[in-house]
């Protein structure tokens, strides 16, 4: 059984199950991005990965009358994720899934005053076109809030490991993120790097390779 593959892709009966199991474990970590974010009533906000759900409602009971938006790759995380969103009263609008990736985000440049993505930038492929793609979503001075679990597996088969801010950061700064802060934080069995920091006014400065 692929379970690195299923947190990558959940698909199927194990899917569900692994999706479960991301539900359980992953709540006090998914409130620490959450807080980073710092919602402001009336938001636009935006999860990348949102997996079973419990990003899109731990941001809902965050602030009053935000508006919603989330994109996941996986069929089954995005019916999961739509049972758990319509349940939620303290929304004025209905929460707006897509199945989707952050390479190709299905929005209009500058939507959302805020994005967050827990357990999923590492998965992002490219990750320097993926942050281009997300600062175009981003207003100008709008927030993003990632959490990433040191043990989270990588598309090859390797982990984050606990040099991930040293890949986070610099490839932030390349795509146009201002006043990053990165922490790494204790979870119950390991830790997770939490990094937040904003898209900056100015377009980045192309670099040698990116011409
Ligand atoms: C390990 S799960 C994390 C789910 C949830 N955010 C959490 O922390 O419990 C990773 C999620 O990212 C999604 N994903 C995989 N590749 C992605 C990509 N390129 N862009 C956005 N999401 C992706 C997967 O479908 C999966 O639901």
């Amino acid at each position: 059984m692929d379970l690195t593959g299923q947190f990558a892709l959940p698909r199927g009966i194990t899917g569900a199950l692994v999706g479960a199991l991301m539900a359980r474990r992953h709540g006090g970590q998914i409130g620490g991005c959450v807080a980073d974010l710092a919602p402001r009533a009336g938001e636009h906000l935006l999860e990348i990965g949102f997996g079973p759900g419990t990003g899109l409602v731990t941001l809902a009971a965050s602030a009053a009358g935000l508006r919603l938006a989330g994109v996941d790759p996986s069929p089954l995380m995005v019916t999961t994720a739509a049972r758990q969103v319509r349940r939620l009263r303290a929304l004025v609008a209905p929460v707006e899934l897509r199945q989707a990736t952050a390479e190709a985000l299905p929005w209009p440049d500058g939507t959302f005053d805020g994005v967050c993505a827990t357990n999923s930038v590492q998965l992002w492929q490219p990750l320097d076109a993926s942050l281009a793609e997300v600062r175009r979503v981003l207003r100008p001075g709008g927030r993003l809030a990632l959490s990433v679990l040191e043990e989270a597996v990588l598309p090859d088969g390797g982990s984050a490991g606990p040099h991930y801010d040293a890949v986070l950061l610099p490839a932030l700064a390349a795509a146009g993120f201002t006043e990053a802060r990165s922490e790494w934080r204790p979870t119950r069995r390991s830790r997770a790097l939490h990094v937040h920091a904003r898209r900056a006014n100015v377009e980045p400065t192309p670099t040698a390779a990116s011409g």
